[in-house]
């Protein structure tokens, strides 16, 4: 039934403007309240979700970030209050892993740390507060909009699939120029439609964080996801960002090459590409514009302190150690070899997860971060 309530309420919103944007679009498909891939029921991430993040992986993710968190915190003096803000933080499992970590290994930064949930969904934060019963005292909740007006903090701000979520407006290069894809209707099919952009922020955007296209090219422009990371910013008094996602540098991600852009969907760990089936049942996502990010940082005085493959990230900041902790457990050798195999999958390049995703991490107000990524292992 969720499919065609939301059916219904798209199918209103294009007779009243006639069509609107594929972030429009894209929005009512994942956000919908109460119909929305994100914000109806149902596990999304998982074995019995429709895709697998790091962080379902193996709690070693996200005990290798908290060893960078707790070398921001160590870089920015160990300051007694140090919020741990996690946007996009779903079911609480990474602020978990990354909790679990601090208390075991680094009691001091555990006592400072002010963890804080950032949700879209807001009926996750009964899962949150299960998964993170065990520091329950310390938690904390911001909706998005709090976090959007410019929530002062100090302290780290991490997520971990959260821009490719975001909703993308979508473009194409014709030989009369830039022109924006639309959605309408005919009757009970949703319909693509070309027509000039609807804000001359598409054009500026790819000119000043994209890239050229050539004709015939299609690409995203997420908005959105500048929207979000200047409000953080703006937020951030003095720490680190940390940005875990699918995405590439604006070379990569609009090289010729790259003809239909990055849009996905996400059915039942199966991928598909036609956004206009399964409307709130698949999850939509779109690769990440890094550079535009890096940019618009240093544009507000925003350092980029790292940038490249997780594994590159994973291995400078601690995975090794983690490794080094199977050997060195009481477990039998074909427990250990399970959880080698597991470890390897966050770490693989060409098709695991170690070069599908990007790490950024960036500092504001920080004149020395001495952090595990930047020691340059030469890897
Ligand atoms: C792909 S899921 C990733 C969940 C989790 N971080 C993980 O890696 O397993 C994206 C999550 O971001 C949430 N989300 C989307 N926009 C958001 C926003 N502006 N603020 C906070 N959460 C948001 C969605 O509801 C969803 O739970």
């Amino acid at each position: 039934m969720t499919h065609q309530n939301l059916f219904d309420r798209i199918a209103a919103r294009i007779d009243e403007q006639g069509r609107i944007t594929f972030a429009d679009y894209m929005a009512a498909c994942l956000y919908e309240p109460g119909l929305g891939y994100y914000t109806s029921p149902g596990r999304k991430v998982g074995v019995e979700g429709d895709f697998y993040t790091s962080i379902t992986v193996h709690a070693a993710y996200g005990r290798v970030v908290a060893r960078e968190v707790a070398a921001m915190w160590r870089s920015l003096e160990q300051p007694a209050e140090f919020t741990l803000m996690e946007v996009g933080a779903g079911h609480g499992r990474l602020a978990c892993d990354i909790l679990d970590f601090l208390k075991e290994r680094e009691p001091a930064c555990y006592a400072a740390s002010r963890p804080v949930l950032v949700e879209q969904e807001p009926t996750l934060a009964g899962a949150q507060r299960q998964v993170l019963h065990e520091h329950a005292d310390k938690l904390r909740w911001l909706t998005p909009a709090e976090l959007a007006s410019g929530i002062r903090f100090r302290g780290v701000l991490y997520s971990n699939e959260l821009l490719d979520a975001l909703p993308v407006h979508r473009v194409l290069m014709t030989p009369e120029g830039l022109r924006e894809i639309y959605v309408t209707r005919e009757g009970e099919q949703l319909k693509e439609q070309l027509g000039p952009p609807s804000t001359p922020a598409l054009a500026e955007y790819l000119s000043r964080y994209g890239m050229p296209l050539m004709p015939g090219q299609e690409a995203e422009v997420s908005l959105a996801a500048l929207d979000w990371f200047d409000s953080v910013v703006a937020g951030l008094e003095q720490g680190f960002i940390l940005t875990v996602d699918y995405g590439y540098a604006k070379e990569e991600l609009y090289a010729p090459h790259r003809k239909l852009g990055t849009l996905l969907c996400y059915h039942k760990h199966r991928v598909e590409d036609n956004p206009y089936q399964l409307l709130g049942e698949q999850d939509i996502t779109s690769h990440v514009n890094f550079s535009a990010l890096i940019q618009r940082g240093e544009e507000q005085g925003v350092k980029t302190l790292w940038f490249g493959e997780q594994c590159r990230f994973l291995l400078a900041a601690g995975m090794v150690e983690e490794f080094e902790a199977i050997e060195t457990s009481s477990l039998s050798e074909a427990e250990k070899l399970k959880k080698r195999l597991t470890l390897k999958r966050l770490i693989m390049p060409e098709g695991g997860m170690g070069d599908t995703f990007r790490v950024l991490v960036q500092s504001k107000g920080v004149p020395q971060a001495a952090l595990g990524c930047l020691r340059g292992i030469g890897i």
